[in-house]
């Protein structure tokens, strides 16, 4: 992590993942005038406004004709910068650019100088060089996003940055929520989830899909439960929005029984649970999957309950397999949608709508 400054890398250490969190914030509501406005580095950056905007782009590239869409990014170069594994994100932008028009290329940890020890500012310098408009950039240390976004000056799009954001996950599950319970997506509002409750479940602490999706769905009216064991969601969760104005009834709690929690919940929300993070914790994995998995029978109390993943799914560990199978599950959908909302964001970056 040589390469990051020493901002970013105190971030990244204090990293207590939520104790990090008020500096984290402060620094990001700068990032809107600090760094290209195309960038979406946090949640947080964006206002309500902005989350209704890219979800209209959405709707509006979603309907045009295929060729047409092929037009819409047409010359333009975007490069993705992956330092970390990726299946759903990495392609799903790659083929949202392409069906865009646009020329990709895409540099990795494994296949590129970045494995000879290259920094990340001189990559993204080279990548600039080389004529890329804009970098989608994943990164096991948080902060790296708007280092990058700093030294290049480029739109960068975060694609996952260490235990701190992952923006386009968050959006890409508010429109699959949004669709599934018919609500309007191309029309969001502060009370777009009125009455909507989320339960997320699972390794909170280490989650970025978590910190995005419990940023996000509260401001646009959704009440989100946090669900999971001490070791893994500490209490300090539930300040997350600390100093937010929440429109009525939404708002963010830990629940520590899934049951209870589930009980109230409209959508579950399952996270990948890693082994290795519950050693030297008082849970063993028996364990953990008794009390929450969200399995057969668990599902069949609640036939209305929408479930969700944002992979990879551990079949067996945080969900059954029936269970991620089931027409309850929104997985694939949330993959599909995944590809509808880089679009819009892409064109965002790009800078073709304002
Ligand atoms: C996650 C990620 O990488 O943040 N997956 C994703 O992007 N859809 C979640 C995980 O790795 O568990």
């Amino acid at each position: 992590m040589g390469t990051l400054t020493r901002e970013a890398a105190a971030r990244e250490g204090a990293a207590a993942f939520f104790a990090g969190g008020e500096s984290v914030n402060a620094n990001d509501h700068h990032a809107a005038k600090i760094y290209h406005p195309g960038s979406l580095l946090s949640v947080e950056d964006l206002s309500v406004a902005d989350v209704a905007e890219i979800l209209a782009t959405t709707s509006e590239l979603e309907a045009m004709d295929v060729s047409a869409r092929a037009k819409v990014l047409e010359r333009r170069t975007l490069a993705l910068l992956f330092y970390e594994s990726s299946t759903r994100t990495r392609t799903s932008f790659e083929l949202a650019a392409k069906s865009l028009g646009a020329t990709t290329t895409l540099v990795s940890d494994k296949s590129s100088s970045i494995e000879k020890g290259e920094s990340l500012k001189d990559t993204g310098l080279t990548l600039r060089a080389l004529g890329a408009e804009a970098i989608v950039l994943r990164h096991p240390a948080s902060g790296a996003p708007e280092l990058l976004a700093r030294v290049t000056g480029l739109p960068v799009l975060n694609a996952g940055d260490g235990m701190h954001q992952h923006p386009t996950q968050a959006l890409l599950d508010l429109r699959t929520i949004l669709l599934r319970l018919k609500r309007d997506a191309a029309r969001v509002t502060a009370d777009t989830l009125h009455g909507v409750t989320v339960v997320i479940t699972g390794d909170i602490k280490h989650s970025r899909v978590a910190r995005s999706n419990a940023m996000l769905l509260p401001r646009l009216g959704a009440k989100v439960i946090l669900c999971g064991p001490e070791e893994l969601l500490p209490e300090e969760a539930s300040d997350l929005l600390a100093g937010n104005e929440l429109p009525s009834g939404a708002g963010l709690e830990i629940v520590r029984d899934f049951d209870a929690a589930l009980a109230r919940a409209d959508v579950a929300m399952m996270l990948r649970i890693q082994k290795e993070r519950l050693l030297g914790t008082a849970l063993d994995l028996g364990e953990y999957v008794k009390r929450y998995q969200l399995n057969e029978a668990r599902l069949a109390q609640y036939p209305k309950l929408l479930v969700m993943h944002p992979g990879p799914i551990i079949r067996g560990l945080e969900i059954a397999g029936e269970v991620a199978d089931s027409p309850q599950s929104a997985i694939e959908e949330q993959v599909a949608q995944g590809l509808a909302v880089r679009r819009a964001v892409l064109v965002r970056a790009l800078g073709v709508r304002q």
